[in-house]
């Protein structure tokens, strides 16, 4: 039995190193085989259990094999799997029903793509044809897909490499508090970094743009959180010199940043386009753009378009299934409130062990910035390599990011519970102690 584990295992490996390309990055000094998962918890092919705070990048939003999701699939499957975007289909239209519904102001209608790469590609080419003008703006340590535009849309390095040939994009400051830009101190600062943004537009820009794009907490970036009046001066600047604001929801949409639906909202700013993919059927592909009726007619006029898988019916019925299991069981209010928990936990771990330098996010996004020194910063990514290593032995699946590597990425599925939360908290304290002993 152990030999024929450990056999798959070895079969999974040897095939995933010839006929995938090797720049798959897969975390773990020793690659983690998936085989099945339930809930919040996931097996790998050796039969071992893992608690999944990271729900394949906060994509599993109401936990793996959710009876609910799996059955509407089924039931759309029996019924028809595909048609395109030519004809009307009543999951399709369903969908962009209830997202009318769930989103914020008067964005009202829908495009549905297969990825977030996609509903960004979407935002952009409906701003050019809306406002008539070409640059956008987006912002430093970013992360906006793997397009050619995604990639020179996002603002870290190592993610840009298939990017570089796009031009009429500028990145501005980001509002990364904890490394701040200006070396400045919130609130003392005055969030002058937004005011980056103009000084972008004016110098590197035409002076009319077309867009400003940002995330409402930068995901990959390392979960850099703003504060809360960023995005409303952030958007005035951009709306001044003609764009349009576009809100990449793609990981904090659907509860994930806690007490609103959507993670803009915190900022109390409406976005004229918003994006969003990963949570919005947990784990079927699915992306979406939104925008307001007028908006949207700009671009019938400017130009045809189609998706081919966009919008599928299957994976339309998976994302009506997981809204209404969030509905029921993950409300935004719900999520707000494991947040708390989660979020004193890891305070308390920060007061413990000093190479956290950094706790930050809401709701279930919260981020774990480790240094080698508080009073330096100077990143510590060998020792973030550590702490997975400790906590993948413990049972613990967590996430990664930052410019450096070295800022943890905790986000379950939104239908986690106390206990399991308190468990990974347990396991992450084991995995400080563990890591702060050799480093
Ligand atoms: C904020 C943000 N936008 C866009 C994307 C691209 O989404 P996808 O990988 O579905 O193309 C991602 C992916 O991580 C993301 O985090």
């Amino acid at each position: 039995m152990a030999t024929s584990t450990q056999n798959k295992k070895q079969e999974i490996l040897d095939k995933q190193k010839k006929y995938l390309f090797p720049n798959h990055i897969l975390y773990y000094t020793e690659p983690l085989p998936i085989d099945h998962g339930e809930g919040v918890f996931l097996w790998d092919t050796e039969g071992n259990k893992y608690l999944d705070f990271f729900g394949g990048i906060l994509t599993t939003s109401v936990g793996h094999n959710r009876p609910e999701v799996t059955q509407a699939v089924q039931k759309q499957t029996e019924k028809i799997i595909h048609s395109s975007t030519l004809y009307p289909n009543e999951a399709h239209v369903n969908l962009a029903e209830k997202m009318a519904e769930l989103t914020p102001g008067k964005l009202q209608v829908s495009f549905f793509t297969t990825s977030g790469t996609g509903a960004n590609e979407t935002a952009v080419a409906l701003a050019q044809t809306h406002t008539g003008n070409q640059e956008v703006i987006a912002l430093r340590h970013a992360y906006h897909g793997r397009s050619a535009m995604g990639m020179a849309l996002t603002g870290v390095g190592t993610w840009r490499i298939g990017g570089t040939a796009v031009g009429g994009i500028k990145h501005a400051l980001n509002p990364y508090c904890y490394r701040c830009p200006l070396k400045m101190t919130y609130p003392s600062c005055g969030v002058a970094c937004a005011q980056d943004i103009e000084d972008t537009i004016k110098t590197t820009t035409c002076g009319k743009i077309a867009a400003f794009i940002a995330e409402p907490i930068q995901g990959v970036g390392g979960f850099i959180t703003p504060p809360a009046e960023y995005l409303k001066i952030a958007s005035d600047i951009a709306k001044h010199y003609g764009g349009l604001f576009i809100a990449d929801e793609v990981q904090t949409a659907f509860g994930r940043t806690g007490d609103k639906w959507f993670g803009v909202e915190h900022s109390g700013v409406e976005p004229d386009i918003m994006t969003m993919a990963k949570g919005i059927a947990n784990g079927f592909p699915l992306g979406n753009t939104m925008t307001t009726p007028e908006i949207a007619e700009s671009m019938m006029k400017a130009s045809l378009t189609l998706s081919t898988f966009g919008g599928n019916p299957v994976s339309c019925a998976a994302s009506l299934a997981t809204m209404n299991v969030l509905e029921k069981d993950a409300t935004p209010e719900r999520v707000g409130e494991l947040g708390i928990m989660l979020r004193a936990g890891l305070d308390k771990l920060k007061e413990k062990y000093t190479i956290i330098g950094d706790v930050r996010g809401r709701g279930l996004m919260q981020g774990i910035e480790l240094v080698k020194d508080r009073s330096t910063k100077e990143p510590a990514p060998e020792a973030t390599k550590h702490l997975f290593e400790a906590t993948r032995k413990l049972g613990l699946i967590i996430g990664k990011g930052g410019l450096y590597g070295n800022v943890v990425r905790i986000a379950p599925p939104m239908t986690v519970n106390e206990e399991e939360i308190a468990m990974a908290l347990d396991v992450l304290d084991k995995g400080f102690k563990a890591v702060q002993q050799v480093n």
